[in-house]
């Protein structure tokens, strides 16, 4: 036990995890993993420890790592140190001693302990996150399945984004609003960034109308003990939502427009941060009729679908900003990984002008409806 340990702080700065498995008799948890993580400029250890299919999460400071290390790992027969370039595995033999193997490790990657400075280290693939594998993302291996790699790689560059955004608030906690979150990947990946990754006490809600999914994901969440992240069927256009302090809305290709209601929910209730990537904007090019300059961009049906889209989302930054919020939109991954790759990102910064006068001069020159406009309007 104590050449195991040696081995482990001798290995620290090469260590990527530490996997313990094949419980003793009188063990509580059948597995259990330890990675190293900081938070707020300390290294901490993260447990993530499996009972009954449910999966409990806890942060050891450095400090008292030995001692809980020298209680943790006589419940288990066999202990695997996965580094950067070699795997370690310790079996636990019948006389009590432990037999060492050492073997060459290709797939891992070096990690790093200051996961708030580091860019795509919190989905490197091969790490060890269990929803991902439930909801088809990764296999047994925690290797991308081919057919998610564009998928995977969107919800990667959208979870940079909602940490770049939130880190500077200095808080601890934050409550999200998911609109239209599908099968939500997105929804897993920042619930368990924040929680498990930050130690931050995040509460998710999301919102779709599919209920099969929604019981899907429910099941999942509750399966890896993830209490504060819910998903509840709704009508984000009909049904009343939660109605608590939010601090970020996000929506990540919410049809049509069930982005205008996100985007109106978070205005109205002033919600501080705000991302959404909009797809499938066919309100304005259903509705949008000849009657000005841009009639040249409305004579083959291509050009006119485009155009509208671009027109709505143009709208809704500039509502945004006309109630206060500073928006950018962004390409947030390249088109060939998702041609919906156009990024609505708001932070409320004040109480704005209130005035949509350009917009309406525009919606009644070509005569298209707009729910965001209409929605504010009411
Ligand atoms: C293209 S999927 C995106 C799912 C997920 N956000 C993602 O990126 O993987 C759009 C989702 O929005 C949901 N949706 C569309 N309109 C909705 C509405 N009015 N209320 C709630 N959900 C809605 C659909 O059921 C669908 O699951």
């Amino acid at each position: 036990m104590e050449k195991i340990i040696l081995e482990i702080k001798n290995s620290q700065e090469k260590l990527i995890k530490i996997v313990m498995s094949d419980m003793v008799k009188d063990g509580e948890y059948n597995k259990t993993t330890l990675q190293q993580i900081t938070l707020k400029g300390e290294l901490y250890w993260q447990a993530e420890r499996i009972k009954n299919n449910q999966a409990h999460h806890s942060n050891i400071s450095n400090a008292d790592i030995e001692a809980w290390l020298i209680a943790e790992l006589s419940h288990y027969r066999q202990i695997n140190l996965v580094c950067n370039g070699t795997n370690i595995t310790y079996f636990l033999k019948q006389n009590g001693k432990y037999r060492r193997l050492q073997a060459e490790n290709k797939l891992a990657k070096p990690t790093s302990k200051a996961h708030n400075n580091v860019k795509n280290y919190i989905l490197d693939e091969g790490e060890n996150i269990p929803a991902l594998i439930d909801l088809g993302v990764f296999n047994n291996e925690y290797k991308i399945i081919k057919s998610k790699y564009d998928k995977y790689k969107q919800i990667n560059r959208f979870v940079e984004i909602v940490d770049d955004m939130f880190k500077d608030s200095g808080r601890d906690n934050i409550t999200i609003l998911d609109f239209g979150s599908g099968k939500s990947y997105l929804t897993f990946i920042i619930y368990y960034y924040f929680t498990v990754k930050k130690g931050i006490n995040a509460k998710i809600i999301g919102y779709d109308l599919k209920a099969d999914v929604v019981a899907d994901c429910n099941a999942i969440a509750e399966k890896y003990g993830y209490d504060n992240l819910k998903f509840i069927v709704s009508d984000v256009a009909v049904d009343n939502l939660y109605n608590e302090k939010i601090d970020m809305v996000i929506s990540l290709h919410a049809c049509n427009t069930a982005t205008d209601y996100a985007l109106a929910n978070a205005i109205t209730r002033g919600v501080p941060y705000i991302l959404s990537v909009p797809c499938c904007q066919h309100e304005v090019n259903s509705t949008i009729s000849k009657g000005g300059d841009l009639d040249i961009m409305m004579r083959h049906g291509l050009i006119k679908e485009r155009m509208s889209a671009l027109l709505t989302d143009s709208i809704r930054a500039e509502v945004l900003e006309q109630y206060g919020y500073k928006v950018d939109m962004m390409e947030f991954v390249d088109f060939s990984h998702s041609p919906k790759n156009i990024m609505i990102r708001a932070r409320l910064e004040g109480s704005g002008n209130r005035n949509l006068s350009n917009v309406k001069s525009l919606m009644s020159t070509y005569a298209f409806d707009q729910t965001l406009v209409k929605l504010l309007e009411k």
